[in-house]
């Protein structure tokens, strides 16, 4: 039975349409994959059923009834919870007050009625397999996997039937990726309706029951899972056919140095890290989530403190750094958080770039020279391609969230850095992306610089790096090369 269905919805921001005519339907007890490239138009279509976003015309009906939503909250009312990527749990307040933050429960006298709060809340924690966490565990303290059952239980309380997951597994380690995958197995068993967002065609793939594919604000395809694999996905996703999935490029090593760490330690629990990148070589970084990976190079970088040892860039040592000297010495660094700290997000896109162009490389007897700016941001942004309407209006926020990770990483790349660290650069990013950020990667090898590239995806890792360390509780434990690289002999070290 169909729960909700969309007719024809179109939809444009200051008269660029975004969507030309969606129509879909979502069956009772079903997961819906839903791909398309970045800025295809899913977090918009998205937040129309979600009440975020009023479309321009076309219509909705939620089990056959007519459905305009004008709000959230309308949403909310008639049973659609939306599961964000980022999360919307407050971090001060506990597990069960987050959970009826939009109505507590009440008893007599119109009294919170917390014994209530309390006891349901119990149940469903024990209902999920959330272990260790009680009603009154404050959300701070959890990790990323047990916050989003939590946003997953506070959306059934609601009485949700109807899930929208918006790429929910950007933050998740592999554990509590499994642990979200069967919880969502259960609910289409008990009859929910998900919608499930992804550039991981995989995970699409083993999980949903029918794909839609979203290309350029339409639909160019739709049909029961067992009709797609990853190939076809990605042929109706980018138009083509994408048959290499890493770019080979020629380059060399070289044997000078650029950068070393010696016996580093930081963020309290990484304790001796000792690797060093030649010029030209790129240096993968294995881990699992909280291995220490991202503490490593935010140390590096001077982002928090080095609590001890060294790093030594271009032959000189430093026991203390900062992300202004690291920058003076030809250093760029992307973080993988993109949304706090790699991004200006009321600001147009051309001036995020600009934030780091003009310290560098527009300066001409002081000024910046808006004309070489102007021509680093359009080179920039093809190199990248970023999809953007107008680059010097159109805001950083208004962005899709695979061409703001786009932007961050267009940013540094014009500034030709000679030693790069890139955190996780292709979370989020569609197929076709990933593989421009690759050849990206490889063109600045290339050109002598070296990279050292973190990532929780092992085949990529394997795919562009020369050599991969593996980190497991804040200990580098191994370094392997080229030759020896096995999904089983990397995976043996981060376990
Ligand atoms: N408020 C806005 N103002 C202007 N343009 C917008 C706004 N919101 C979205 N857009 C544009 O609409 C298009 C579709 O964006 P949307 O976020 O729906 O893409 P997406 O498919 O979710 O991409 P991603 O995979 O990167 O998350 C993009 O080109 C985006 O720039
Ligand atoms: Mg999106």
């Amino acid at each position: 039975m169909s729960v909700l269905q969309l007719k024809d919805i179109k939809k444009s921001f200051f008269g660029v349409q975004v969507l030309h005519g969606i129509s879909l339907e979502l069956k009772e007890g079903e997961i819906l994959g839903l791909v398309g490239e970045n800025g295809a138009g899913k977090s918009t279509m998205m937040n129309i059923i979600g009440g975020v976003l009023q479309p321009d015309s076309g219509s909705m009906f939620l089990r056959g009834e007519e459905y305009h939503p004008e709000s959230p909250q309308v949403a909310t009312d008639n049973g659609i919870s939306f599961i964000h990527q980022e999360l919307s749990l407050f971090s001060n307040l506990t597990v069960a007050e987050n959970i009826y933050i939009d109505g507590y429960p009440k008893g007599k006298l119109g009294m919170i009625d917390k014994k209530k709060m309390a006891s349901t809340t119990e149940e469903y924690l024990k209902r999920y397999h959330i272990e260790n966490v009680s009603p009154s565990t404050s959300i701070g303290q959890l990790p990323m996997g047990t916050r989003q059952m939590i946003e997953i239980i506070k959306a059934l309380v609601k009485n949700s039937h109807i899930l929208i997951f918006d790429e929910p597994t950007t933050s998740l380690s592999n554990r509590e990726k499994e642990l979200l995958f069967k919880t969502l197995n259960e609910l289409r068993e008990a009859g929910y309706s998900i919608i499930y967002i992804s550039h991981i065609l995989e995970d699409v793939l083993m999980l949903s029951n029918r794909i839609y594919v979203l290309r350029d604000g339409s639909i160019v395809a739709d049909g029961p899972t067992e009709e797609w694999d990853r190939d076809r996905l990605i042929h109706e996703m980018v138009g083509r056919d994408i048959k290499q999935v890493y770019p080979t490029l020629e380059k060399t090593i070289e044997n000078d140095v650029a950068f070393e760490v010696k016996d580093l330690c930081c963020a309290d629990s990484v304790k001796d890290v000792n690797f060093s990148i030649r010029k030209g070589e790129i240096l993968g970084m294995f881990g699992l989530m909280g291995a220490g990976r991202s503490e490593v190079a935010r140390a590096i970088f001077g982002v928090d403190p080095i609590q001890g040892g060294s790093v030594v860039i271009k032959g000189k040592e430093y026991h203390k750094t900062t992300p202004d000297l690291c920058i003076n010495n030809g250093m760029a660094f992307i973080t993988e958080n993109r949304r706090e700290e790699g991004l200006m997000m009321p600001k147009p896109v051309n001036d995020n770039m600009a934030m780091v162009m003009d310290r560098n490389l527009v300066r001409k007897l002081g000024m910046i020279d808006r004309a070489k700016e102007a021509e680093l941001n359009d080179k920039m942004i093809h190199a990248v391609s970023v999809k953007v309407t107008n680059p010097k209006t159109q805001t950083a926020n208004s962005l899709s969230g695979g061409n703001q990770q786009k932007v961050v990483i267009g940013k540094w790349i014009v500034t030709k850095p000679e030693i790069f660290i890139v955190d996780e650069p292709t979370r989020g990013v569609d197929v076709g992306a990933k593989y421009e950020i690759y050849k990206l990667l490889l063109r600045l090898a290339s050109e002598g610089a070296a990279i050292l590239f973190i990532s929780s995806e092992m085949e990529e890792l394997m795919g562009i790096s020369d050599r991969i360390v593996v980190m497991k509780d804040g200990h580098l434990v191994k370094s392997i090369d080229k030759p020896d690289f096995s999904s089983e002999l990397i995976g043996s070290y981060a376990i």
